[in-house]
């Protein structure tokens, strides 16, 4: 008996219908690299794929169609892209010699819409390319590339990249666990010298406010508790108000937390060159707006900030972080940060260094400089020594890991709220998320999973808080 997926008209129900072929039973894999705006595009990619009778799998050897979705960020992401092509292709042999059928395999995400059709010159297995701007048009897509075609789309439409979504996603409900990303703004205009993002996602668009509200809406309906609003620059939000007036994040914030069954709110990730005083009063005022904050600052130096056309300058980030913490006293700052920017002296790495001591972050991703085709840093003939970099990066993350265990280790002892996710690693334990996105490990019965519990902290791991539960809804 084949396999049906639960939401697919039966046979037996319309035996007379005629368009069956349209869901027929496939499996499709998707393997998600790069951020979490990628992680939403999957699950978006993975909705509209199910309108064509696809559903997920997790062993890509059961797959119809394999779909890689790639980031560009950094030359060692990009890579990883030809040498994951490499492995699927031997699967792919593997399946059509076991007579499991043929398996398509398509490159979505940043790598996508930077190679485009190089993609299919250099990787002759590869069936279809699609950029992050034409993923409604997923469905059709593979159509032609089922019939045989080698299709590459990466064209950035001139319509609203946003205005055909809903339609994609219809009234497809898979389920997604109790905390969700939700998009609601795209693309960068910001073009710091060092970035692909503003080439492979295009100009920034925000989502109308309406659409976000109605997608929450339905997310919390769906028992999700937790929501993070993504955008590659999220706090440049600017989108329509329901009245047809014009809404910033902070805005949108005070109108999501209205929300019934909505509990926490996240937002990721900032610039500090967009943190409005509405943004402000929501971390003072709104207490399911979580107590933290991603605003990468990426260097200390002036000078350097400058190259990197960040348009702040250190004082400038620090004067922020001191209103920001004024406004919501127990924040937990995180930021990105990239050693070896060219041109970047022992001097300017100082500069990091002493902003990271001044600041106190309680988690942060680091990262050494790596030039990217197209952007105006990798131009530069000032690059610096890879001996150099490694150099610094291992002192900056040294630093990072200590003010990070600091922090953890200042929780010890006290009382938070924790929304369990899912099982932890022994039998009878679940993992959930602190207010500052620690991992808690909890003793708890499964049936707790998307519940927020009061949970005592006895101890510190590695990666992770250990607690009790000492109190539950
Ligand atoms: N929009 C976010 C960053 C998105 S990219 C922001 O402006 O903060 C995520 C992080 O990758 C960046 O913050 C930066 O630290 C790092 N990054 C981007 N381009 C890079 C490059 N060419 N080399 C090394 N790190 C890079
Ligand atoms: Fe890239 Fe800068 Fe835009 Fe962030 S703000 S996505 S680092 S160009
Ligand atoms: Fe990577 Fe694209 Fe995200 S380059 S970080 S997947 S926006």
């Amino acid at each position: 008996m084949p396999y049906v997926p639960k939401n697919a008209p039966s046979n037996e129900r319309d035996p007379d219908k005629a368009d069956m072929t349209a869901f027929e039973d496939k499996k499709v894999f998707v393997k998600t690299y790069g951020c979490q705006m990628n992680v939403y595009d999957s699950n978006r990619m993975m909705d509209s794929l199910a309108t064509k009778g696809y559903s997920p799998t997790e062993a890509m050897e059961d797959a119809d169609l394999v779909i890689l979705n790639t980031c560009h960020i950094r030359e060692k992401a990009a890579e990883k892209v030809y040498s994951e092509l490499g492995r699927i292709r031997q699967v792919k042999e593997k399946r059509a010699k076991d007579g499991k059928g043929e398996m398509k395999i398509g490159i979505a995400g940043c790598v996508a819409q930077a190679e485009g059709q190089e993609i299919i010159r250099r990787a002759p297995v590869v069936d279809l390319v699609v950029g992050p701007q034409a993923y409604h048009k997923l469905p059709d897509l593979l159509d032609k590339a089922n019939h045989g075609t080698r299709v590459v789309e990466t064209d950035f439409p001139l319509e609203d990249k946003f205005a055909v979504l809903p339609d994609a996603r219809k009234e497809v409900t898979r389920k997604r666990g109790v905390s969700s990303f939700l998009t609601v703004q795209e693309g960068c205009d910001k073009f710091c010298s060092f970035c692909v993002v503003p080439y492979t996602r295009g100009a920034e668009v925000s989502r109308p406010a309406s659409q976000i509200i109605h997608e929450a809406e339905k997310l919390a309906a769906a028992g999700v508790r937790e929501v993070t609003l993504l955008g590659q620059n999220v706090n440049a939000y600017h989108g329509e108000s329901p009245d047809g007036g014009d809404w910033g994040l902070g805005e949108l914030l005070f109108r999501l937390a209205e929300i019934d069954g909505l509990d926490r709110l996240r937002y990721t990730t900032s610039h500090p060159r967009d943190m409005d005083d509405t943004l402000m009063a929501a971390h003072r005022d709104l207490d399911i707006l979580m107590p933290y904050l991603h605003l990468p600052v990426q260097a200390g130096s002036d000078k350097v900030l400058k190259a990197m056309n960040r348009q702040h300058t250190y004082d400038d980030y620090v004067r922020l972080i001191d209103r920001i913490r004024s406004a919501r006293p127990d924040i937990a700052l995180s930021g990105d940060f990239i050693v070896g920017f060219p041109g970047e002296t022992d001097e300017d790495f100082e500069e990091t260094m002493r902003i990271v001591r001044e600041v106190t972050y309680a988690s942060a991703y680091s990262f050494k400089y790596s030039p990217r085709p197209g952007t105006p840093a990798a131009d530069s003939e000032d690059q610096i020594e890879e001996a150099i970099k490694s150099e610094r990066l291992y002192r900056l993350q040294d630093l990072l890991a200590q003010q990070q265990k600091d922090f953890n280790a200042s929780k010890v002892g006290t009382e938070m709220t924790v929304l369990l996710e899912r099982k932890g690693r022994e039998p009878g334990q679940l993992v959930g998320k602190s207010p500052w996105l620690q991992a808690v490990q909890v003793d708890a019965a499964e049936e707790l999973i998307g519940e927020i519990v009061t949970v005592k902290v006895d101890n510190l791991g590695s990666n992770s808080l250990f607690g009790t539960m000492i109190d539950r809804p």
